[in-house]
């Protein structure tokens, strides 16, 4: 009977987004601190410049003195809104308010220990019945394996929610063990979005087959689980895959419709392909050639190219991209420009692909070529940035390309979204999120300090040793100077994870004796020679290794800092020198 309970789960609809609106303002406001230290006001800048009504990820007017200032901030110029900014840029499901565990309805879908089914009824009979083969491999698919297993997993992590558990399947070859995989979400987390998890638990049997755990695998060992399963239609009950809450009148796939990035699944970021020739001649495309953001910040390439997905959304147009990237030399190891990077390393394509009509241009041209003379597919060649999108909206032509020259600043896509064109094209900032194979990694070094841990953020490097414009940060950021900060901050005795900029860690030993500190460099195996991203990363780099460079290794940074409890800032929480140097905090605060 209970199996029945089993196959069924939250009832998320698409009225999630409507709801959230307000939460997502209180959001946004609630971080624009702590945002200025990630991106400085870009981000929210291109929030409040794309805002629309309808968009729950964006800012509404009313937020606030915060939002005021950015629209004045706006309006003095048109060019100002491009600030480069060598941090990780916050992305589209940074401002998805985590409405997932902190608001009512959702609360209801979090599984506790008191929900899960009753097992020690009349399955508990059989298998500890005439049944019992105490020499038999486990059987993983036994309701009461299943429930020790659940049962389990929720007393040793008290700090996530769990929303869905996997049915358990065969571990290792020894039989004593089983993998089972679960969705969740950490309790305090701040933003939307489920994990992933899957473990390898270690089983033991009494001989009247009564199980025990012994131990429960790190951080994705299950791999036999991790495969995600379709749920088969049309049954019911016994071959449910997962459990999650009941709620009687939702169906399976209702949480999936919820657009929020689910860590941890297996990502399919293969390439979109046209499915016919009258699917191709049919449609409408716009490209842009050529430009001057080759190799420029990270920050400077997408500001660009979500003015070209803006204007191709605009347009009712498939954007024909190039998901080749080059990696600009302040983030390479070898401080030279890198190409052949593939935007596939850094942002979630898939996401992109299903929910936004993009085409890689090798494929476009590749099927251009095919039907463009016989299907009489015509080119509008646009060569002036100063040509709007709105004044393309008649062209009826199947491909626009719009070519940028080689003078900078003229040449950088950006430009075609300035000026009066800023207030029509909206760039679609929630299209953008950052690769899930990367927040896997963060996802990773979260789960292994148990979600519960503090962070401080401390930036030297560079601004350190610039006393003109940063006269106080570097005795600011000392061992010492650190120790008396954090003395009222942080309970002795915390993990405490140490995002920074210092390549020499062991300059912060003398933290040791109060806390147990961890860096990222600690964490490296979940992205070396042996892990799920090397793996992976290298399957989609056509079999070449891809090598952790300095933007990945920012944004893992910058998203472990942000999944701490507690999270102290270099400006504002440990130093009084401004972020941009010399007085220049006065002005934006
Ligand atoms: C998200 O929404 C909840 C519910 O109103 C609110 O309490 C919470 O502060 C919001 N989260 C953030 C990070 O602002
Ligand atoms: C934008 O900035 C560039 C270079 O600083 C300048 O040449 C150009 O005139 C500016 N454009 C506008 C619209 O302010
Ligand atoms: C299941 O077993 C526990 C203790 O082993 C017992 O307290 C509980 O009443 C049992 N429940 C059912 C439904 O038999
Ligand atoms: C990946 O996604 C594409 C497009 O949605 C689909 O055609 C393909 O079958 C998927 N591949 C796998 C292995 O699921
Ligand atoms: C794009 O499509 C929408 C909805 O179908 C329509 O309202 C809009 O006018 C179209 N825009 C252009 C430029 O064709």
């Amino acid at each position: 009977m209970h199996d029945n309970n089993r196959s069924l789960l939250l009832n998320r609809t698409g009225t999630f987004r409507a709801e959230t609106l307000g939460q997502t303002a209180l959001h946004l406001v609630g971080n624009l601190c702590f945002a200025l230290f990630v991106v400085g006001v870009l981000a929210f800048t291109i929030v409040a410049a794309t805002y629309r009504a309808d968009d729950p990820l964006l800012l509404p007017p009313s937020s606030s003195a915060s939002s005021a200032k950015l629209t004045a901030f706006l309006t003095s110029s048109t060019n100002a809104t491009f600030r480069p900014d060598d941090a990780p840029l916050r992305t589209g499901e940074d401002f998805l308010n985590s409405s997932i565990s902190s608001v009512s309805p959702d609360d209801a879908a979090v599984i506790h220990l008191a929900d899960l089914p009753n097992s020690n009824s009349s399955s508990s009979a059989a298998s500890g019945g005439a049944d019992c083969d105490a020499a038999a491999p486990i059987n993983c698919a036994d309701p009461d394996v299943f429930h020790l297993m659940m049962c389990a997993t929720i007393e040793s992590f008290r700090d996530v929610h769990f929303y869905r558990f996997g049915k358990p399947v065969r571990g290792g070859d020894g039989g004593g063990s089983c993998d089972m995989a679960w969705r969740f979400h950490p309790k305090d987390a701040k933003r939307a979005g489920f994990y992933k998890d899957y473990r390898r638990f270690e089983i033991a049997r009494s001989p009247s087959c009564t199980y025990s755990i012994v131990k429960i695998g790190d951080y994705h060992t299950g791999v036999n689980a991790r495969k995600k399963k379709k749920q088969r239609k049309g049954d019911h009950g016994a071959t449910a895959e997962f459990v999650s809450k009941k709620t009687p009148s939702s169906s399976s796939q209702a949480s999936d419709l919820l657009v929020v990035p689910v860590v941890g699944e297996a990502v399919n970021d293969t390439l979109p392909v046209v499915e016919s020739e009258s699917k191709f001649s049919s449609s409408r495309y716009l490209i842009y050639s050529g430009g001057g953001e080759r190799c420029k910040s990270m920050n400077h390439y997408l500001w660009s190219f979500l003015c070209a997905l803006g204007e191709a959304q605009y347009l009712n147009r498939t954007l024909v991209m190039d998901l080749t990237v080059c990696l600009s030399s302040k983030y390479s190891t070898t401080n030279q420009d890198e190409e052949g990077k593939d935007f596939r390393f850094y942002f979630d394509f898939e996401h992109l692909r299903d929910s936004a009509s993009v085409l890689d241009h090798r494929q476009f041209w590749n099927d251009w070529a095919l039907w463009q003379k016989k299907d009489r597919l015509s080119l509008h060649l646009v060569e002036d940035f100063r040509v709007t999108p709105m004044k393309l909206t008649k062209v009826k032509d199947a491909l626009i390309m719009r070519k940028f020259g080689a003078v900078e600043p003229d040449n950088y896509w950006y430009r075609v979204c300035e000026g009066e064109t800023e207030s029509v094209i909206q760039r679609p900032w929630h299209l953008l999120w950052k690769s899930r194979r990367l927040m896997d990694i963060v996802s990773g070094i979260a789960s292994r300090l148990n979600w519960d841990f503090d962070s401080v953020h401390v930036v030297r490097g560079e601004k350190a040793r610039n006393t003109e414009l940063w006269p106080n940060l570097a005795a600011d950021t000392s061992p010492e100077a650190l120790l008396s900060t954090l003395r009222d901050k942080i309970k002795d005795r915390r993990h405490l994870y140490i995002a920074t900029d210092e390549s020499d860690t062991s300059f912060f030993d003398p933290l040791k004796e109060k806390y147990t500190t961890h860096y990222l460099d600690d964490f490296k195996d979940l992205w070396d020679k042996n892990s799920e991203w090397y793996e992976e990363t290298k399957k989609l780099n056509n079999g070449i290794p891809v090598e952790f460079d300095g933007y990945m290794r920012g944004e893992v940074d910058t998203e472990v800092f942000l999944r701490a409890k507690k999270q102290l800032e270099t400006f504002n929480d440990l130093t009084s020198d401004c972020k941009d140097g010399g007085n220049t905090c006065r002005s934006t605060s």
